[in-house]
């Protein structure tokens, strides 16, 4: 296997000039290396789920020059430390000739925080492993090259794939500017989401629900329509089982809602109302009398919602809508994700409720195929999830 190329200055992007790294593949002697550590710094990076928006899950370890672990750290929330400077800050001067392994290429651009890039180079340490290559375009290799034209050898690539499994949500909001969606629903056996009379609370068991609070708490925002406000009365909270509460967000073109809703009490989690230019002079004034956040976009559409929320800096929404707004969102292409929990129940009926509105499909071959993640039990009900993220990652 090719030696992992060392670019920069005299590289091949000429002397003095600092350019953006292509990936690097180590050897299969560096991968074995390197790997158990990498592990490792993406254990400590995965402590910062759900509290990191808008930037990404890193963790860090760092090595004495004799490859003794003496430092660790990770970036635990937005504004505060990056996971170089904590793991360097452990390591103090034994850092000097050592080895940081780093989940994602530092950073090179003053943010709210300093450079990591220039904090690796000030402990002087002899070498930098790092997973991937950051997408942000203030970064996109130019950290490494910063790295390599101070003398210090690099590696990229390894555990490449957990690296971007683990960042998929800030990834995708890098590459595309909307944070990934995941829209989850609760159906019967037969396919129901609610009876025609609206009736719907509970198809799935407690621990399918406590599995949705969780998730609640890892994602950034929940986004549900005006239909679902109107007939469920959702709270939308984590129940105290994430890390954090998300943003409520509810989509209305009229702005026909009810004064008494629990999203209204902002006690326990932000809410925030984003309606169309047709939207209602009176419920804009009741969302105002109630202090509710309103954003009118025109036009007001999953996709401008969605950037509206990347601008907010949401890497991961959570679309626990009804038919109508998941159709369009699915429609759209604001979802890369599905969760749906199936109860073994049957409801019947032609007029209940289904997951999903009118796609637009006239001939069933047309139909999109999702990949298969995986298939749990949460209780008496079956949890499937599935993805095209490796597209939209790409796109
Ligand atoms: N079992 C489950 O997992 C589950 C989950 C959620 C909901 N449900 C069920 O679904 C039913 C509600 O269905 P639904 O289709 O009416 O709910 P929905 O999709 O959540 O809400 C539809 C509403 O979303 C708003 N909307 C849609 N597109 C919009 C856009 N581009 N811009 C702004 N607003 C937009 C409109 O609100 P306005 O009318 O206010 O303009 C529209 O009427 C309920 O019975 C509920 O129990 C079941």
């Amino acid at each position: 296997m090719a030696q992992p190329a060392r670019l920069g200055r005299g590289g091949r992007w000429g002397r003095g000039r600092l350019s953006p790294v292509a990936p690097m593949e180590p050897t299969a002697e560096q991968a074995a290396r390197w790997r158990p550590w990498m592990r490792r710094a993406l254990q400590l990076a995965a402590l910062g789920q759900g509290r990191t928006s808008p930037n990404p899950m890193v963790g860090c370890v760092v090595l004495d020059s004799s490859g003794q672990l003496v430092g660790e750290g990770f970036h635990a929330q937005a504004g505060h430390p990056h996971a170089e400077v904590g793991a360097l800050g452990q390591a103090g001067a034994r850092a000097e000739g050592g080895t940081a392994i780093v989940t994602l290429e530092p950073c090179c651009h003053q943010g709210r925080t300093p450079p990591c890039s220039q904090a690796l180079l000030a402990a002087g340490v002899g070498r930098v492993v790092v997973a991937m290559v950051d997408p942000d375009p203030r970064v996109a290799g130019q950290g490494l090259a910063q790295l390599q034209d101070a003398g210090v050898e690099v590696l990229a690539g390894i555990c490449g794939q957990e690296a971007r499994h683990l960042n998929r949500a800030f990834i995708h909001r890098v590459s595309t500017g909307r944070p990934l969606g995941l829209l989850k629903w609760a159906m019967s056996l037969d396919g129901r989401t609610a009876l025609p009379n609206g009736s719907s609370q509970w198809i799935s068991g407690p621990e399918a629900r406590t599995w949705v609070h969780r998730l609640r708490g890892q994602v950034d925002a929940v986004i549900v329509g005006g239909g679902t406000l109107r007939a469920d009365d959702p709270l939308l909270t984590s129940r105290g089982l994430g890390p954090r509460e998300p943003l409520r967000v509810v989509l209305s073109q009229t702005l026909d809602l009810p004064p008494q809703r629990k999203l209204w009490d902002q006690s326990l989690a932000q809410t925030l109302v984003v309606h169309g230019p047709d939207a209602s002079a009176q419920g804009r004034q009741q969302l105002d009398q109630l202090g509710v956040e309103r954003l009118e976009l025109d036009p007001c559409t999953p996709v401008t919602v969605l950037e509206a929320l990347a601008q907010r800096g949401c890497n991961q929404v959570l679309w626990e809508c009804g038919p109508a707004l998941a159709a369009e969102a699915l429609g759209q292409g604001c979802v890369q994700q599905l969760a749906a929990v199936i109860a073994p129940k049957l409801l019947g009926g032609v007029a209940a409720r289904t997951p999903l509105g009118d796609l637009g499909l006239v001939d069933v071959n047309e139909a999109q195929q999702w990949g298969l993640q995986g298939v749990e039990r949460l209780g008496a009900d079956w949890l499937w999830q599935l993805n095209n993220s490796p597209r939209a990652i790409q796109s």
